[in-house]
């Protein structure tokens, strides 16, 4: 492959997976990163690493010439769609010539929660852009698990949610950054929208005894009355919005909204996609 690619949020959960990927498709590509502490991590992808603030139009625009194809996505931030807008205001002044963007799962729906119509925001802006486009939107990530609760697994055997007994189809980061490189280097996704899942919808009980039995220890879902879980949140310094944002996809959760099950990641990478249990057989190291 030899065009140059941009990848935003490099050291994040998806853009570490698509860079990783991209380098060893021989792709040159340029990494992302925002916080001055991920320079060197960006660097050790094997990738040139340029800093970006998704705030601020001219230092996208920088990072992006000479670029041909990007990824763009946003951090979950009350800015979050005006960062994808200004992504899309940079992306045209640099000609670049395709953008896949993250979204969320339900971003386009008419009873879209908070985040998702942040999303929308952002979408709306790219497909308006005359820019080649595909979005993908994915549904709850496995790596959750151990990105945002792995300590309390580790320390507690536990795991908290605001989410009931709600089901999700919930999907591995492997198969989202599967889907998001093909976009990214093969014909034919341009002007396409994929709802990305796992191949089964669960409940957060299911996972934990899924993740007891691969651990072979006793692991609980504490199921969190939302306003025990916005205090928590609030508590550790998260802004009011976001822990209602989430305390919102709790909800979502329980209504039903995340369980649909989409064929994407068959379609696009002409592979079945990774089953929860796999994900916790492959993550082992991150629970114990
Ligand atoms: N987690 C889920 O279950 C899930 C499900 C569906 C959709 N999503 C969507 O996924 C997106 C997040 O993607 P992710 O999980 O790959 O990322 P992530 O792991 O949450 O990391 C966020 C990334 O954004 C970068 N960033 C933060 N502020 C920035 C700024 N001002 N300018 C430039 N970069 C900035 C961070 O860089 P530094 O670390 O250097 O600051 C980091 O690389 C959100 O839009 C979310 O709605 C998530």
């Amino acid at each position: 492959m030899t065009e140059t690619v941009f990848v935003t949020g490099s050291t994040g959960a998806t853009g570490q997976e698509v860079v990783r990927r991209l380098v060893e498709l021989g792709a040159t590509v340029r990494a992302g990163y925002h916080s001055e502490a991920n320079a060197e991590k960006a660097r050790q992808l094997g990738a040139e690493p340029v800093q970006v603030d998704l705030g601020d139009v001219e230092s996208i625009q920088a990072a992006l010439g000479g670029i041909d194809k990007a990824y763009s996505l946003s951090p979950v931030h009350p800015d979050l769609g005006q960062y994808g807008v200004n992504f899309v205001t940079a992306a045209k002044r640099a000609g670049v010539k395709h953008i896949v963007r993250l979204s969320a799962v339900g971003a386009d729906a008419p009873e879209a929660i908070t985040v998702g119509r942040w999303h929308r925001e952002a979408e709306k802006a790219l497909e308006e852009s005359g820019i080649p486009y595909t979005i993908v939107r994915p549904n709850i990530f496995m790596q959750n698990y151990f990105n945002l609760t792995g300590n309390t697994i580790k320390d507690q055997n536990a795991f908290y949610f605001p989410q009931g007994e709600g089901e999700i189809a919930i999907v591995d980061v492997r198969d989202l950054a599967s889907v998001i490189v093909t976009a990214l280097t093969e014909e034919g996704h341009e002007g396409k929208a994929y709802d990305v899942t796992g191949p089964e919808a669960i409940s957060n009980y299911q996972a934990a005894d899924t993740l007891s039995k691969v651990t072979g220890r006793d692991i609980q879902y504490v199921d969190l009355p939302g306003d025990v879980a916005r205090q928590a949140m609030i508590d550790a310094g998260m802004p009011e919005v976001i822990s209602e944002a989430i305390v919102e996809l709790g909800d979502a959760v329980k209504a039903g909204h995340t369980s649909a099950i989409s064929t994407a990641v068959q379609q696009v990478t002409g592979r079945p996609p990774i089953t929860f249990e796999k994900f916790a057989e492959d993550h082992m190291s991150h629970f114990v």
